[in-house]
C-alpha cells in the first residue's frame, strides 16, 4: 500500500470554482482562467503515490503549485476536490482532532525560512513539537537532545538561532522536525536558501538520516540537480498539473514534453552522470590462473595495451601493461609481481569527482561495486567525451 496517495486532487483559489474547473478541462491557460473568473488554479487533478521510505521530489517553476500541493497533504490548505490518503485513510474526511494527531505524530514540515523562534534556544526550538504534544519535560528534553546529537548540534543547544549560521539554523529546523520521529517529512524548498556547499552537505545529511531512520520524505525543489541527487522519484509540475512522474533516469532519457526537456537541459551532467554511466566493459586477466603468455595473447586478441588484473573473486589486483607482461615473460616472474597500481572508484562516483582523479592516473580507472568487485573501466577519452557532450549524451 502507498504511504501517501493523491486522487484527482484539485485546489482552486478564489470564487467561480466551477467555471474555472470547466476552463481547466478545456485546457485553457491559467492566465485566461484568472482573467475570466478571478480564480487561480493552485493544483489541478493531481494523482500520485508515494511509497514508504521513499524520497519523493516535487519540482517545477515558481508558481507551478508545489507549495500548494505539499500543504494540501496535511490540509494546511483545504482541497477543492479530490482525496488524500495516508496509510489508506482519507485525510480529506478527518475531523479536527484526527487531523491534529496526524500533523503532530505522522507528518512534520520543514520550511525554507527555518521557522525557528528567535527567543528560544536551539534546544527549546528542537523540543517545540514535542512540547505542543504535551510530552513531559524530561522526556522531550531527552528526545530533542538526541535529535541534536544526530545533527551534530548538541554543543550549540543553549545558543539562540541568531548566533548560528544559516546552514546551522536549517539543520536545527531539520532536527526539530525529526525530534518526534515522524513517519513523513514534508520539506518545502528547505535547502534553497543555502549556499551551494552547505546545501550539498545538507543533502548528504538528509540521505544519510533517511537511510538510518527510514522516513518517507516529500521534498520540494526547483533545482533538478538537487532532485536527481536526493530523489528516488521525481514529479514535475507545470501550471498546477503534474506533467511527469519518474526516476531521474526516466526523466532525463524520456522527458514527457518540452517543458520537462527544458529542465533537463539546464543540468550539469558532470553532477549527474556516474562512473557506471560512462564505464566500458573491462578486459581482464585472472592472475590466479593466467601467466604472461596468456595475458599477452589476450591483449593482442582484444587490441589493447594492458589488462585489469583480478583474482578469482573479481577483486582488482592492479594493472598489467603489455610492457610489464613482456618483462615478466623474459624473467620468468609470476604475473602478480608485474602489476602496477590501479585506482578504483565506486560505480556511483560522479563524473565531476572522476575528472580530477583520472587526470593524475596513468592507467585507466577500475570501477567496482559495493562488494569491491570489478564492473568496468574508465578510460580517459570516454570521460572527456562525456564531459564535452552536453547536449545529447545518452544516459543508459
Ligand atoms: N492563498 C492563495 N490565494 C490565491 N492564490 C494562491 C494562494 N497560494 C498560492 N496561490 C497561487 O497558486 C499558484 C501556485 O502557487 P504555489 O503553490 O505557491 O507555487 P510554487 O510553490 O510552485 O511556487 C500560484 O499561481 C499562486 O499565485
Ligand atoms: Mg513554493
Amino acid at each position: 500500500m502507498a504511504k501517501v496517495k493523491l486522487e484527482h486532487l484539485t485546489k482552486i483559489f478564489g470564487k467561480h470554482v466551477k467555471q474555472a474547473t470547466e476552463m481547466m478541462q478545456d485546457h485553457a491557460p491559467k492566465t485566461d482562467i484568472l482573467e475570466k473568473t478571478g480564480a487561480t488554479v493552485g493544483v489541478y487533478d493531481a494523482n500520485l503515490e508515494v511509497n514508504e521510505g521513499e524520497i519523493f521530489v516535487i519540482m517545477g517553476l515558481s508558481g507551478s503549485g508545489k507549495s500548494t500541493l505539499i500543504r494540501l497533504l496535511n490540509r494546511l490548505i483545504e482541497p477543492t476536490s479530490g482525496s488524500i490518503y495516508l496509510d489508506g485513510d482519507d485525510i480529506s474526511k478527518m475531523d479536527k482532532k484526527q487531523l491534529r494527531d496526524v500533523r503532530r505524530k505522522k507528518m512534520s514540515m520543514v520550511f525554507q525560512n527555518f521557522g525557528l523562534f528567535p527567543q528560544r534556544t536551539v534546544l527549546e526550538n528542537t523540543e517545540y513539537g514535542l512540547e505542543v504534544q504535551g510530552m513531559p519535560k524530561a522526556e522531550r528534553r531527552e528526545k530533542a537532545e538526541k535529535a541534536l546529537k544526530n545533527a551534530n548540534l548538541l554543543a550549540f543547544k543553549d545558543q539562540y538561532p541568531s548566533q548560528l549560521s544559516g546552514g546551522m539554523q536549517q539543520r536545527v529546523g531539520l532536527a526539530r522536525a525529526l525530534a518526534n520521529n515522524p513517519e513523513i517529512l514534508l520539506m518545502d524548498e528547505a535547502f534553497s536558501a543555502l549556499d551551494p556547499l552547505i546545501r550539498r552537505d545538507m543533502q548528504d545529511e538528509l540521505i544519510e538520516l533517511q537511510a538510518k531512520q527510514g522516513q518517507t520524505i516529500i521534498f520540494i525543489s526547483h533545482d533538478l540537480n538537487e532532485a536527481l541527487r536526493i530523489g528516488d522519484r521525481i514529479a514535475i509540475m507545470k501550471d498546477g498539473e503534474i506533467v511527469q512522474i519518474g526516476t531521474g533516469e526516466d526523466i532525463l532519457t524520456h522527458p514527457a514534453n518540452d517543458y520537462v526537456r527544458a529542465f533537463t537541459e539546464d543540468i550539469d551532467r558532470s553532477k549527474v552522470l556516474t562512473a557506471e554511466n560512462i564505464m566500458v566493459p573491462p578486459i581482464t586477466t585472472n592472475i590466479d590462473n593466467d601467466g604472461p603468455n596468456v595475458a599477452l595473447k589476450k591483449m593482442r586478441a582484444e587490441e589493447v595495451s594492458g589488462l585489469v588484473a583480478v583474482d578469482r573473486n573479481r577483486h582488482v589486483k592492479g594493472f598489467l601493461s603489455a610492457e610489464n607482461a613482456v618483462k615478466a615473460r623474459e624473467s620468468g616472474a609470476a604475473l602478480d609481481t608485474a602489476l602496477t597500481k590501479m585506482t578504483t572508484v565506486h560505480k556511483d562516483t560522479l563524473l565531476s569527482d572522476i575528472v580530477s582523479v583520472i587526470y593524475d592516473s596513468p592507467a585507466p580507472l577500475a570501477v567496482v561495486d559495493d562488494d569491491n568487485r570489478l564492473v568496468g573501466v574508465l578510460i580517459r577519452g570516454r570521460v572527456l567525451e562525456a564531459l564535452a557532450d552536453t547536449t545529447d549524451m545518452e544516459v543508459e
